[in-house]
């Protein structure tokens, strides 16, 4: 008899956005005339860089012909793309991190989900909350968590994100002893963003306590303000304690496309069960090589459009476009006399309901004005009476949506 992993059984049913999009399905079949615009999940609307169109025909012209054609390629990634991503993404902006610490993959929900098979099973791990689900459902399904009682699983340390802490995670207690931290900055879901100091104190933290922090930076193209980091290795010390994902997903619109990238810096230290030292980076390179066969070579073509003059134009276009959406829902909402954070640097934006139940003020926004939201509580406890708006659309759509909401909330 197959039987399953038990773990499975204590996720809830579905995944927040498969949970999500089944109710704008339900709705869309109930009402079939009525004209839905996606503010929920973070999916981009806008086509790919042009620089990344032509960087992507190149790359599959190669693979018609047998001399230039490609099998698989080398485990970590092209060089030519890694090469690129350390200048410009790092090395350029003051942070140390070599093409061979880079790990490309076919994105951050798989890597920030996949991270976690490297530890021990009773490692104590910290978790924001409101998050990103993958953080924590991936712990779940490894077993690292007991039940979920009152909206959290048991085994957990939640930092706690609210309103009276500016959604900023406070460090454990000293004798809370974490191993290991998942940090997300600017924040999915609330949009915040952490200062330099903010972050040499996780840094800091674990280093004295021997932790590792898993460092989800897929929405730094969004920081604008230069004295906040882009990086986790802007940070002194970070190299030996952190990992850092990113993502060109909503950098350069590759949601559809998959590429992003993982780094494991050379310095980074997990211990055995004897306490011996052993390094992070080869555990994460063999796990890639067991499990993951590259990214296709015409996508690691694409990206590396992203790194050129034309590309770096384009795409800095392309979030300046959604960072403007995002303006236009801040003040709109706030006119509405919403009190909200987040997309200054980001493109979500986190509103407080009044008071509201988080899945209510889906509802009422979805059967009122037509306006698909992302509500807080999905992403935790601390997210119930919150919504998430995502600046993903179009211009028209969002001053289409703003405008509707303007009418069923006044
Ligand atoms: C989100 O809406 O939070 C993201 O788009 C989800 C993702 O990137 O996987």
């Amino acid at each position: 008899m197959i039987r399953i992993n038990q773990n499975y059984t204590k996720l809830k049913a579905s995944y927040l956005f498969s949970d999500i999009a089944k109710r704008v399905a339900k709705y869309q079949e109930e009402n079939p005339g009525a004209d839905i615009i996606r503010l929920g999940i973070g999916d981009v609307t806008k086509p790919l860089p042009d620089a990344c169109i032509r960087g992507f025909q190149n790359g599959v012209s190669e693979m018609a012909s047998e001399d230039t054609f490609r099998g698989y390629g080398p485990e970590q990634g092209y060089a030519f793309l890694r090469e690129k991503i350390a200048a410009v993404d790092f090395q350029e902006k003051g942070a140390d991190v070599a093409p061979d610490e880079i790990f490309v993959s076919d994105g951050a929900k798989c890597d920030t989900g996949n991270f976690q098979e490297l530890f021990a099973q009773d490692i104590n791990i910290a978790i924001p909350d409101p998050v990103y689900p993958v953080y924590l459902d991936t712990n779940v399904m490894a077993g690292r968590t007991g039940e979920f009682i009152d909206g959290r699983y048991e085994g957990i340390k939640y930092l706690e994100c609210k309103k009276e802490n500016n959604f900023l995670p406070a460090l454990p207690d000293k004798n809370e002893s974490i191993d290991l931290i998942y940090l997300c900055f600017p924040n999915n879901p609330t949009g915040t963003t952490i200062t330099k100091d903010g972050l040499k104190q996780w840094v800091d933290y674990a280093k004295e306590n021997s932790a590792l922090i898993l460092f989800d930076a897929a929405y730094e193209a969004f920081v604008r303000d230069s004295d906040i980091p882009r990086s986790i290795y802007e940070i002194e010390g970070a190299r030996e304690v952190a990992v850092e994902f990113r993502s060109f997903s909503k950098t350069a619109g590759f949601t559809g496309t998959r590429c992003g990238y993982t780094v494991v810096p050379k310095e980074c230290r997990v211990y055995d069960e004897n306490g011996d030292e052993t390094m992070l980076h080869p555990l994460w390179n063999r796990r890639q090589s067991t499990k993951f066969n590259g990214v296709s070579y015409p996508v690691q073509k694409a990206a590396e459009a992203i790194y050129s003059e034309e590309g770096r134009i384009q795409t800095n276009a392309l979030v300046s476009y959604y960072l403007k959406n995002a303006e236009l829902v801040r003040m709109a909402m706030t006119d509405l006399g919403f009190d909200l954070v987040g997309g200054d640097n980001s493109p979500y934006i986190w509103i407080d309901g009044k008071g509201r139940d988080s899945w209510e003020f889906f509802d009422l926004l979805l059967t009122k004005a037509g306006v698909v939201c992302t509500p807080g509580a999905g992403f935790g406890k601390c997210g119930q009476g919150y919504i998430r708006i995502s600046a993903f659309n179009s211009r028209e759509n969002v001053e289409k949506a703003m405008e509707r909401m303007g009418d069923a909330l006044k």
